[in-house]
């Protein structure tokens, strides 16, 4: 939520901040801002809308001269998008100008501490309370005023500072929130993301929270939070720029459903060797997995589904109790976790605010953790004991689809390392689920391959109101992502419901405007899902099948049919949502909707 960046160096700033905020703008795009030091003074450009906008109204950056500034592309919490609502805000004298991704929580109690002096605020923002602390507490040593500034805030925080009179210096800070520092030949960088800053630099120090960085364009200096100096490692980022560019399709979202087949063989190759899974980065002994009671896993959105998942093959395989909880909920009860409980805490970007609130909770009382993280050197992924990366890449779509694959895929390879491991599987069965994992890229590719009538059907179902997506066990955890990734792009109303649990009240809703997707892909429950197709229907819905490849029943019973390839059964989730994201997909660009950027959401969720 909410991008920042920042730039000092010998360029001119303002064209390398918009092109950072063009790729960071999946974070927040309700209204963006840039400001430079010129001339002495702060010369600022903020609007409501786009970063696009914002290139419009200064030329692409050219009309803002100066070589160092900041940037800020943002998600509104405190104030509506507005002009004036949009960051940087400047000081009362405008000596400095701040942008700011998180929540100042006391930033009431400030404001009127402030008013009370004399200061009048422009915006309606948390954010302006800093700008205004800043001019107070500086007296010619900017270090100094940004540390007192901060021990004032209560919240999370990430800040990026500019002074008019401290010419080619800036300051970054984080408490809660990403933040990642660039380093170039010449000139340095901040942002909220690497995937800002990778077209210029690929030499980045991950910053942790309490730290504060000093930039100038020869010199990074990393401080702890009682300003004593920090040595910080250099990590060099691992893929390019094309990652993060479009390569020719229309929306981010479609390029990343086709890049899912590599991604879930990025997740998955590298773990196999020699026909046994193996993980680089962590190991549990038997004696210790047979310590826990149980498995807790939480997430928050689609990570929450692909947990949900997880459930379902990781009890089937190992015989453990699992029980998967929203984050958001998890941490505000009093859990019943301690020492014999393994948490899996599941993150594409690694940086929800309710993903890791609930993983401190539950950590805080005993639990082991294992993450399960796109995102390198995200605050989860530092957290955690134990982190398997996905190796997705960077997803830059708000609606996650390779993130979701991929973190189906961890599972899974976690669920038959574990099962072999406490003995729950014989050599046999770990071969053949072995030897199913590596097939999964293939599977994946066949669901897109199979589908291409997906298009049409959108074509065909995309003026519905409201509609339903029903399924059992397995299918039952991706209709809750099919119907996820249909609302949240097409703001088409749609719920997943357990399909025997329809009767119970819900079915109330079913007359014949409405459009059921029924998920029919797990052998065993097939003739239980006939039932419920028939009693949808004979209510007057009509009916969206989704079926294994092959299966000639489905056409005598649905009016359409979306198919997904056959394979391991406890895996079928996996190809079993492409054709599902492709029908979200095509469904809202059928609508005219913004697919990459949908209304009122952002990529990586910050705030609680
Ligand atoms: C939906 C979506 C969200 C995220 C959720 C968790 O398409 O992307 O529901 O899954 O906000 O985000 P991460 O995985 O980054 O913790």
């Amino acid at each position: 939520m909410c991008g920042i960046v920042g730039y000092t160096g010998p360029s001119q700033a303002a064209p390398i901040l918009l092109d950072g905020l063009r790729r960071l703008e999946y974070r927040g795009y309700d209204s963006a801002g840039v400001v430079v030091q010129s001339g002495g003074e702060l010369k600022m450009v903020k609007a409501r809308g786009s970063v696009a906008h914002l290139a419009g109204l200064t030329g692409g950056g050219r009309e803002l001269e100066g070589v160092c500034g900041l940037a800020h592309t943002r998600w509104a919490t405190h104030g509506a998008p507005t002009d004036t609502n949009a960051h940087p805000h400047l000081s009362e004298h405008g000596l400095f100008a701040v942008v700011h991704n998180g929540i100042i929580e006391n930033f009431a109690a400030l404001r009127s501490e402030l008013e009370a002096e004399g200061i009048v605020f422009r915006s309606k923002t948390d954010t302006e309370v800093v700008a205004h602390l800043l001019e107070k507490y500086y007296d010619g040593d900017l270090k100094r005023a940004v540390m007192r500034t901060v021990s004032r805030l209560e919240g999370s925080y990430v800040l990026g500072v500019v002074c008019s009179k401290e010419p080619g210096r800036l300051f970054c800070v984080k408490e809660a929130g990403p933040l990642i520092l660039g380093l170039g030949v010449g000139e340095n960088y901040f942002a909220s993301d690497v995937t800002a800053l990778v077209a210029r630099t690929k030499n980045v120090i991950y910053m942790e929270d309490g730290e504060f960085a000093e930039l100038t364009a020869e010199r990074v200096t990393v401080y702890d939070r009682t300003g004593r100096e920090v040595t910080k490692s250099v990590s060099h980022v691992v893929w390019d720029i094309e990652a993060a560019e479009k390569g020719g399709y229309e929306h981010f979202m479609m390029k990343e459903i086709m890049e899912q087949p590599r991604a879930v063989k990025n997740t998955v190759e590298p773990r196999i060797r020699s026909g046994r899974i193996a993980f680089e980065d962590f190991s549990l002994t038997r004696a210790e997995l047979e310590g826990y009671n149980k498995i807790v896993i939480t997430a928050c959105g689609s990570a929450y589904h692909a947990g949900v998942v997880g459930k379902y093959v990781i009890e089937g395989l190992c015989r453990i109790p699992v029980e998967t909880e929203l984050a958001s909920e998890l941490r505000y009860r009093d859990p019943i976790i301690d020492g014999h409980t393994l948490l899996i805490v599941i993150s594409q970007s690694g940086e929800t605010a309710d993903t890791i609130a609930a993983m401190r909770e539950c950590m805080s009382r005993g639990a082991r953790c294992l993450a399960i993280v796109n995102v390198v050197g995200s605050t989860i992924a530092r957290l955690a004991d134990n982190v398997i990366y996905t190796h997705a890449g960077p997803e830059i779509s708000v609606a996650t689809t390779k993130g979701y694959t991929t973190q189906l895929a961890a599972l899974y390879l976690f669920a038959v390392w574990a099962a072999e491991l406490l003995g729950r599987v014989d050599a046999g069965r770990y071969a053949q689920l072995v030897d199913s994992l590596l097939e999964l890229p293939r599977l994946v590719q066949r669901a897109i391959d199979l589908n291409v009538h997906v298009k049409y059907l959108a074509e065909r179902w995309h003026g519905q109101q409201s509609l339903f997506f029903i399924g059992r066990n397995i299918d039952y955890a991706v209709a809750m992502e099919g119907s996820l990734k249909l609302k949240e792009i097409s703001y088409i109303h749609s719920e997943a419901y357990a399909a025997g649990e329809l009767k119970h009240g819900t079915i109330a809703l079913i007359d014949e405007k409405r459009l059921v997707v029924a998920l029919c892909c797990q052998d065993g429950l097939f003739d239980k899902m006939v039932s419920n197709v028939q009693e949808v229907k004979a209510r007057g819905a009509k009916v969206l099948g989704v079926a294994p490849e092959g299966n000639r029943r489905i056409f005598a019973e649905a009016d359409d049919v979306l198919f997904a390839p056959r394979g391991e059964q406890l895996f079928a989730a996996l190809p079993e949502i492409v054709p599902l994201q492709l029908f979200a997909y095509y469904v809202a660009r059928e609508n005219g909707c913004s697919i990459d950027k949908p209304r009122n959401l952002a990529k990586s969720v910050t705030v609680e």
